[in-house]
């Protein structure tokens, strides 16, 4: 049994099987002064001055407890870095551009496929142990940088591989269809790839498509997800990064679990997600690693009762780890609220990629905790640019990455 004794404040979304959307998004419970009691994996009670013969116990006076962060979507195997594109972009070359002159996703693919599974381990440790020393405890992790079968199962073998080392746990999704590969044509890549669905099943809970001008269109996004769900995988899409194109409509259609950028959606698709039950997953790292202002319309969205989450999209354009600093954004560039951000960071985000026994503290949730050295939950947002996580515990056990 482990204790923790004395918080300043203790702050939960309020419990929950179903994502928070609208006025609920922004209500926060927040108790001063508590004890957060943990057996083995799960807290086993949450109150003021509890009595307990706990082995272990740690002073958290003087400090914030929240949910660990959940971040619903990652890209983080990898290998190689594009930090020249930094200034392409600067130039004015849009991500569209880089992409079709075989730079931006291409260009990661190439070194990906170059690198041997033991360097591809490695570099991908690096980047989840920076997730998880600034607040992550559960992290999706998608394919995408094979674009053919071997490298595509080598990158989900990592992802699974982090997720077993006792860190955080990962969630892996197959994203075959990320872009169409170099000298590929359309019609036979797609059926390649579905093809391949058999083979990666067992890496893999999730199939997710990049539905844009560029990559994918929505009939062939549809064609691949119903493969997909035949084989009983769970359904995402990169939908409507750039504009309103198809993916956002098709995604309510589908019904899938979460439909992940959003960025050019409009009112119309906005409700229609409602409508079908999708969780928004907005990722604006995206908008602010291309330099453009168009963020995901989160006001929008919550106005309209859209559940929304919030992820990193950690990838070789958009290189950031911390969900820290995703919420600055969120609260700066989309002026969610800090309770909202903190809502998408956890329950909305847990349950963005199907997991239901975390994100809330409370008696019986997942032992996923953050001892924040800040005075007041607010300050996740208010002070940004710094870690404020000064302790990571998941499922029960205090975690040093
Ligand atoms: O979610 N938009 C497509 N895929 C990633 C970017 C991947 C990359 O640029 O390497 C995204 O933004
Ligand atoms: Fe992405």
């Amino acid at each position: 049994m482990l204790l923790l004794r004395g918080a300043a404040e203790v702050v939960t979304p309020p419990v929950t099987s179903k994502p928070l959307s609208g006025k609920a998004m922004g209500e926060v419970e927040r108790h001063p002064n508590t004890d957060i009691l943990i057996e083995n994996d799960k807290i086993v009670a949450v109150g003021r001055d509890l009595e307990s013969l706990a082995s272990k116990v740690i002073d958290v006076s003087g400090k914030v407890i929240v949910p660990g962060f959940v971040d619903p979507h990652t890209h983080l195997v990898w290998s190689g870095s594009r930090e020249h594109e930094l200034e392409w972009k600067l130039k004015g070359r849009t991500y569209q551009e880089i992409l079709a002159d075989g730079g931006g996703i291409l260009r990661t693919v190439k070194e990906t496929r170059n690198s041997d599974f033991s360097d591809l381990k490695a570099e991908s440790l690096l980047r989840f142990n920076n997730a998880i020393k600034h607040g992550s405890t559960t992290i999706e992790i998608k394919s995408g940088y094979g674009l053919e079968r071997d490298t595509e199962i080598k990158q989900l073998k990592v992802a699974n591989w982090l997720g077993s080392l006792g860190l955080a746990e990962t969630v892996v999704t197959f994203m075959g269809a990320h872009a169409l590969p170099e000298g590929s044509e359309r019609f036979s890549y797609i059926n390649q790839i579905i093809e391949m669905l058999p083979d990666v099943r067992e890496f893999s809970d999730f199939c997710d498509v990049f539905c844009e001008e560029g990559a994918f269109t929505d009939n062939e996004a549809r064609k691949i997800l119903e493969a997909a769900k035949e084989h009983d995988f769970s359904l995402k899409i990169h939908a409507d990064e750039f504009g309103d194109t198809g993916g956002g409509k098709l995604a309510a259609e589908l019904g899938v679990v979460s439909a992940d950028h959003l960025a050019g959606s409009t009112l119309e698709t906005i409700k229609e997600l409602q409508k079908a039950g999708v969780i928004g997953v907005l990722l604006p790292g995206t908008p602010f690693a291309i330099l453009s202002d168009k963020f995901s319309p989160a006001r929008k969205m919550i106005a309209n009762n859209l559940p929304i989450a919030l992820a990193t999209d950690c990838n070789p354009n958009c290189y950031t780890e911390s969900m820290q600093f995703i919420q600055q954004l969120a609260v700066f560039r989309m002026k969610m609220t800090p309770a909202e951000a903190l809502v998408a960071s956890t329950i909305n985000a847990a349950l963005a990629i199907e997991k239901t026994d975390r994100g809330c503290i409370a008696e019986g949730w997942r032992a996923d905790l953050l001892i924040c050295d800040i005075p007041d939950y607010r300050h996740l947002t208010y002070h940004f640019g710094v870690n404020h996580v000064e302790t990571v515990i998941i499922g029960g056990k205090v975690i040093d990455a």
